[in-house]
Order: structure tokens, then sequence, then C-alpha cells
């Protein structure tokens, strides 16, 4: 099973996304051993942002992209083969501003792609078919405060798990768990008890994942 392993947080310690997307690929290893992993730290390295060169050489067919093309979409085509390659998705989300951190933000915009993630037909406004088949993705989140679940307060300011789970069902990835750590900002019992449910959530994805992916491989 090949794993792509993504973290987005800006704080390399004391993060929450990086503590349990890390404790969640140990889990995977204890079932998988032979566990191939693929790491991206978005914080470290971001993705460029898209430009007016990058669009003209992703919407010009392959075969007629000059040197200067393929080259400004080196980057891209780099992390699509990446997710292609990989059965396993596993993001750390850190909610900024009600949404992705912006270096996420990029990576989304360096992946959908006409033609490598997905198609559609110009004279057909309803086309759009997504091209990565048969992938199962893991979203941790997290955010300083709380109430931003599906039955809370502030689900509808709450830009993150659907906006990300709306892009990889774009790009055809229909399996999506999703599992968040809130009350980062009030820490003490409530911070806990959430880290405490979300390391149980993945410790439970982890051990009916596997065997399933392994099964598919
Ligand atoms: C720039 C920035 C913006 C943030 N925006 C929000 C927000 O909109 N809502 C929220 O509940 N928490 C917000 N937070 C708090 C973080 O989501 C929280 O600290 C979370 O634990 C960060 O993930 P990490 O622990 O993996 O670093 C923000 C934090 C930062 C640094």
């Amino acid at each position: 099973m090949k794993v792509l392993h993504i973290d987005a947080s800006a704080r390399q310690s004391r993060s929450h996304t990086r503590r349990l997307s890390a404790l969640f690929i140990e889990e995977l290893r204890r079932s998988c051993p032979d566990l191939s992993v693929i790491r991206r730290d978005l914080a470290l390295s971001p993705p460029p942002f898209v430009s007016e060169k990058w669009i003209a050489a992703a919407f010009t067919n392959e075969e007629l992209r000059t040197e200067e093309m393929r080259h400004t979409l080196r980057v891209s085509d780099e992390l699509i083969d990446e997710l292609l390659a990989s059965d396993l998705y596993v993001f750390g989300l850190p909610m900024y501003n009600f949404s992705v951190p912006a270096a996420f933000k990029s990576y989304i915009d360096q992946i959908i792609r006409v033609g490598r993630t997905f198609s559609f037909q110009p004279e057909q406004p309803e086309s759009y078919k997504g091209l990565i088949q048969r992938k199962t993705a893991v979203l941790i989140a997290a955010r300083g405060d709380s109430g931003y679940g599906p039955d809370g307060p502030h689900w509808s300011k709450n830009h993150l798990e659907p906006y990300v789970s709306d892009v990889l069902r774009f790009v055809g990835v229909t399996s999506i768990k999703t599992v968040a750590v809130e009350n980062d900002e009030q820490g003490g019992l409530s911070l806990q008890q959430s880290i405490a449910a979300a390391a149980g959530a993945l410790r439970a994805i982890a051990a009916n994942l596997s065997p399933a992916l392994l099964r598919s491989a």
C-alpha cells in the first residue's frame, strides 16, 4: 500500500494535525509493515501559485506544449504523479480563517488539472469527470474553537472539510474520512478529550482501512 502523507500546519511543534497524522501512519504500519509513504510538508515547501504562464500551459494540448510550458507544469506534474501513484491520502489540515492554510490551497490549485485529474467536453457543461479512481482520503483537521462539526453552530463557517471533500470528489475520490480536533484555544480537559476522541477515531479507521486497501492493491 502506498500512502501520500501531507502536513500543512505552520507549527512544526505543538501541532495537533502533525501529531495525529504521524500517529495514523504508525497505526497503518502496524497492520501493513511494507507501507510505502510519500511525504510532503507544505509549510516547509509550499507549492507555487498558479500564474498566467501556468494557465496557458495547462490549457494547451499536451502534444503542442513548448519546452518552457512543460517546465512551468513540472511541479504540478510531480504532485499529480504522487496522487496517482498512491492508494491512500492522509492530509493534516489546520483551520486558518475558516478554511485551509494558503499552502494547501496552492497545492489544490496545482493538482486540479484538465486532462490529468479531471476531464470535460467543451460543449457539454455537465460533463466533468474525475480521473482519480479507487483512492481513499483521510482528512485530519484541527481548530481553536469548537462547534464546527455538522451538528455544531459554526458548521456553516467550516470551509475546510466540506471544501476539501468537494475538491476530492471533483477529481473522483469518493471514499473520504474526516476526523477533527477542536478547542485548541480553550485547552485543558476539553482539548484533551477532543484529541483522545480524534486519536481513537483514527485508530479505528486504520484498523478497518488497511485490509480493505490491501485487498484492492
Ligand atoms: C492564522 C490562523 C488562523 C486561524 N483561524 C482559525 C479559525 O478560523 N477558526 C478556529 O477555530 N481556529 C483558528 N485558528 C486556530 C487553529 O486552527 C488551531 O490552533 C489548530 O490547532 C491549528 O492546527 P495545528 O494544531 O495542527 O497547528 C487559527 C490559527 C491560526 C494560526
